[in-house]
């Protein structure tokens, strides 16, 4: 019987850039509160966020995965045409198909490459970071863009105490390529699916379609999240799994340069950093501060700032974790370009 040919890729592969678009407009926690019942002083003591970014009307996931994405290609002395593949993590691309990676490969002259998306939420970045090893090792891609992208302000509803506060917009991306040397870890990932009504959108659009055409005005369908719960599943088991990922990759907490988790909330980042015994020396990502949760887009927009912001050396060690709807997680240890 004919055997089937096979092909393997690079040995190792590693971020060679990072790139991000944060939106022009920045929103305090004073304007949030012209309509929703809470105070900048709550916001900030329960969350630690000062500021977030909204996009402009009209701006779309696409436009803010754009630039992310032009920015990483260059810096890493890349062009576009020598992208294999792009992956996008979204969350609110809202449109079903073309995908926002292949309307994005599109608009950076990247019309060559495969492209697709990724839905996992918080999780996004992570998971892609995964998959994008897997690509260049597996010989499917040598280049992989990787932007993690949501625009939340099409999602949430500005009156919801549970969850208005915390979110913002923005596009964080990487490009992951061939390495002599390790430059990923083993990822550690999986869910919580039982759980999923966590965190879930109130309705489906065609639910919402139906509503309309039956004469009814409903609400738009929002996002809406148990906090607390969330915030408990995060601070005892996300501390867990950014745990196996240092001991998958075998590296020691005091060896990391950054550690870069999800930024969801200030105490979330502080609690986990404090269960997983982070050394001073070691910087700890607070992007969230002025940048909220941008989903998919905060572990990338938090990596882009302490690599350009020259916090950490190149080559240094950083852990990654993400974390979310579905339930769904992944962490890893990665090399800073
Ligand atoms: C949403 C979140 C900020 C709420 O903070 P919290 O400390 O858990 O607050 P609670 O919901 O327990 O409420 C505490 C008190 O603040 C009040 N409160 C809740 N939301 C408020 C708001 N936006 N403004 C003012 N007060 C608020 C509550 O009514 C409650 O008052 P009480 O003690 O008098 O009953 C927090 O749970 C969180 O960040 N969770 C994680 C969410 C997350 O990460 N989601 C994304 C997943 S990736």
């Amino acid at each position: 019987m004919t055997r089937i040919g096979s092909r393997r890729g690079a040995e190792y592969a590693r971020i060679l850039a990072t790139g991000a678009r944060r939106p022009d407009r920045i929103v305090t926690n004073d304007e949030i509160c012209e309509v929703l019942d809470s105070s900048d002083q709550w916001i900030r003591e329960r969350t630690g966020i000062i500021t977030r970014r909204f996009a402009a009307p009209g701006e779309t996931v696409v436009d803010l995965a754009a630039p992310a994405a032009q920015q990483a290609i260059e810096r890493a002395g890349l062009a576009p045409a020598d992208v294999d593949a792009v992956l996008v993590a979204t969350s609110t691309h809202m449109v079903s198909m073309p995908s926002a990676a292949a309307l994005t490969a599109a608009r950076i002259g990247a019309g060559q490459a495969t492209t697709f998306d990724l839905s996992t939420a918080c999780a996004g970045f992570t998971h892609g970071v995964a998959v994008a090893n897997d690509l260049i090792r597996g010989g499917s891609a040598r280049h992989v863009l990787l932007v993690g992208v949501d625009r939340m302000t099409d999602v949430i509803d500005p009156r919801d105490r549970g969850s208005a506060m915390i979110f913002g917009d923005g596009a964080g991306a990487a490009v992951i390529g061939p390495s002599d040397t390790p430059g990923i870890g083993p990822t550690i990932w999986g869910g919580d699916a039982d759980q999923w009504e966590a965190l879930y959108q109130t309705a489906s659009w065609t639910e919402y379609r139906d509503a309309v055409q039956a004469g009814g005005e409903p609400d738009w369908p929002v996002l809406t999240m148990m906090g607390p719960k969330i915030f408990r599943w995060a601070v005892w088991q996300m501390a867990d799994v950014a745990r196996k990922a240092l001991e998958a990759a075998e590296v020691d907490v005091a060896d990391l340069a950054a550690f870069v988790p999800h930024q969801a909330n200030i105490r979330i980042i502080d609690q986990m950093a404090k269960q997983l015994k982070v050394p001073e020396h070691v910087v700890v990502a607070r992007d969230v501060v002025d940048a909220g949760n941008t989903t998919a887009g905060s572990i990338p927009l938090a990596l882009d700032r302490v690599v350009t912001e020259g916090q950490v050396p190149s080559g240094g060690l950083a852990l990654l974790i993400g974390f979310g709807a579905g339930l769904s997680y992944s962490a890893q240890v990665v090399a800073l370009p």
